[in-house]
């Protein structure tokens, strides 16, 4: 499966970070990696950012939507603005927000249905708590979230799964090689079990602590089709050599 290489900013970047945009579009020209590559900016930046890289190798996506198009909700963002203004993904129930903002599975199901009907791709994120896996809990957990934020909207239209177990992320610790083709190939059963043959064609993101060092290993794992990529995807260089580890 063709593979999706995602940079989560998170609450990162300013205009100035354009010359990191610029430095990635140029990357993407040199590269015969035939991989997806996409960059979520906080929404300050999404504008300027899908200008920027019209045209070029280089997506933009969003970190967050509302469920409802527009209406009475100060300070939101709707899906339907972020396509409008260029956006071509959105990631939903990161665990971050998850515990920042107290969003369940079905807060997240709902965004997806709005991020759907918007015409973007979600990437919807699942993961485990250190506590969660030392518990033995890991498959029950992330099941459960898949089946809970997944709605049935998401027949027959293009969507990503994200596995982040919360305890790699930021901490420099990653899941190994073992710990992640488990749960991958559990989101994939899981996928194929609900969506049929659609099931197959989903992309598995694992995100949590991958870096140049460690890509290669965790982009060979079966059912890996990708990365979501925090701190390293604020550096051109390091994000393109995870980049190039796609092929
Ligand atoms: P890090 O790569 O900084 O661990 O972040 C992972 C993540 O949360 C991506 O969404």
């Amino acid at each position: 499966m063709r593979k999706l290489i995602a940079g989560n900013w998170k609450m990162n970047g300013l205009r100035a970070s354009s010359d990191v945009i610029t430095e990635i579009v140029q990357g993407l020209e040199g590269t015969e990696i035939e991989a997806d590559c996409l960059i979520c900016p906080p929404f300050t930046l999404l504008g300027a950012f899908a200008e920027q890289t019209a045209g070029s190798g280089l997506k933009i996506g969003a970190q967050n939507c509302h469920a409802v198009a527009s209406g009475a909700h100060t300070g939101d963002v709707s899906a339907q603005m972020l396509a409008d203004i260029g956006a071509s993904h959105v990631i939903l129930g990161h665990s971050e927000r998850r515990a920042d903002h107290g969003e369940l599975s079905s807060d997240v199901a709902a965004k997806a249905s709005a991020a759907v009907d918007a015409g973007l791709v979600p990437i919807i994120c699942v993961g485990e708590s250190l506590a969660d896996r030392e518990a033995g809990l890991t498959r029950k957990v992330v099941l459960g979230q898949l089946d809970m934020s997944l709605p049935d909207a998401l027949v027959e239209k293009p969507f990503v799964i994200a596995y982040e177990p919360i305890w790699a992320i930021g901490t420099g610790l990653t899941a190994d090689a073992g710990q992640i083709a488990e749960v991958h190939h559990a989101v994939r059963e899981a996928l194929v079990k609900r969506f049929g043959e659609q099931g197959h064609n989903v992309q598995i993101l694992y995100g949590g602590s991958m870096k140049p060092a460690n890509a290669t290993e965790i982009l060979g794992v079966a059912d890996v089709d990708g990365g979501l990529i925090g701190g390293a995807s604020l550096k051109a260089a390091d994000f393109l050599a995870i980049f190039n580890s796609a092929g």
